[in-house]
């Protein structure tokens, strides 16, 4: 670890990042920044490779090839990609939530707390009898964890539910929950995979309003995973897309909305079909932008990933490790959609945007 005291640096550098599984191409040499105290979304359809980043970033995954720094508060700085996962969390200070919830169901919300700040409590006890009987620091020690358990259930308006079994919450409080219990580890950088996925627009809300208070109060910096747009469009400083595991695109919300690339990405359309898209609703300042020819180096020929849904149903796995074998031609939906739509053209723009993956609704469509 070096000490250069460089805190204006940004938390996390993303390098020429690449994940390979056999043939699969997860994640093909994507570099990216995430500045201190900000929150930063990475969007992109359904198998672009978001969740495969967060794994490489917490350990949880070796990269293929590039880098990861994570540069903490006092300068130390981190190469992620050398560490294993229960350093990258104690000593790097990153925490996570996942895609599926993952709470002991049957403990106590303050109990969840608790055992996500185990490691603390160990250290104080001195790992004797003694100590966890009580004498010296641990007394002090377990004080202090309940304080911040509590403290963090108070701010995800969990503080009545204390007592009750995690499982007993609904969906939204559940993974308001989460959040809290990552937050007692006191984390330098908060990954959180699709936070606001099956909630309702109350539970949405009261997510974005629990981001903010950490951006605001706590100094943690949050690396966001998320197809709700009226999260992300509303809560990121900075986003991130992703397409084929590749970077289409990089900047500020209003940035991002009005990229043709990512418009491109969510309708689902073809390239050659993007502008007579955009002309039918009506996109004049992005028509503006589309003079630039379509890069092949980005995904397939035909954009359509969001017909696609998760490349995981098109591959062929040879071993329960889920290892990829093969990608079978035409298996995917995109495929299956192009030869039906040889078929019966689609007449309408309105139609095309209905290819679009359900529940992804266009960028900057909500906010
Ligand atoms: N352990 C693995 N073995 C083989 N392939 C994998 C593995 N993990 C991920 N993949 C593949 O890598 C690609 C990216 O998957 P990933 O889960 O990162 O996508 P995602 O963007 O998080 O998608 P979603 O929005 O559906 O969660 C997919 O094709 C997936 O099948
Ligand atoms: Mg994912």
């Amino acid at each position: 670890m070096n000490a250069t005291p460089s805190v204006t640096a940004p938390i996390l550098k993303v390098d020429h990042l690449s994940m390979k599984f056999g043939g699969l191409v997860a994640i093909g040499d994507l570099s990216f920044e995430a500045k201190r105290g900000e929150i930063t979304a990475l969007i992109g359809p359904n198998g672009a490779g978001k969740t495969t980043v967060f794994n490489c970033i917490t350990g949880f995954y070796k990269p293929s090839e590039g880098m990861i720094m994570l540069t903490g508060r006092d300068g130390g700085q981190f190469l992620l990609e050398r560490m294993a996962d229960y350093q990258i969390t104690a000593r790097a200070k990153v925490a996570r939530t996942f895609q599926n919830i993952r709470l002991f169901s049957g403990m106590t919300l303050l109990e969840n707390l608790l055992v996500a700040q185990h490691n603390t409590l160990m250290t104080a006890s001195g790992f004797t009898v003694l100590g966890l009987l009580g004498i010296g620091k641990y007394r002090n020690a377990s004080r202090e964890a309940t304080d911040l358990a509590r403290y963090w259930l108070d701010k995800a308006n969990l503080i009545d539910r204390a007592d009750d079994p995690a499982g007993d919450l609904p969906y939204g409080a559940q993974r308001r929950l989460e959040i809290a219990r990552a937050m007692c580890t006191k984390p330098e950088l908060l990954c959180l995979d699709e936070p606001a996925a099956g909630l309702n627009p109350r539970e949405s809300q009261a997510l974005n309003d629990l981001l903010n208070d950490i951006k605001d109060n706590t100094g943690t910096s949050i690396l966001l995973i998320e197809h709700d747009m009226s999260v992300v469009m509303q809560i990121s400083d900075h986003i991130v897309v992703l397409e084929y595991g590749q970077k289409i695109s990089d900047g500020t919300p209003e940035q991002v909305r009005q990229d043709p690339r990512v418009i491109a990405a969510y309708l689902g359309v073809e390239d050659e079909e993007i502008e007579e898209v955009l002309v039918e609703v009506g996109d004049e300042h992005v028509i503006q932008q589309l003079d630039v020819e379509p890069d092949p180096a980005h995904g397939p020929g035909a954009s359509s990933s969001y017909l696609a849904g998760s490349v995981a149903d098109t591959i062929g796995h040879s071993d329960r490790e889920g290892e990829f074998v093969k990608v079978s031609p035409g298996a995917s939906r995109a495929a299956r959609a192009g030869r039906e739509s040889e078929a019966k053209k689609a007449p309408s723009a309105a139609s095309k945007k209905t290819k679009s993956r359900s529940g992804s609704p266009k960028p900057g469509g909500k906010k």
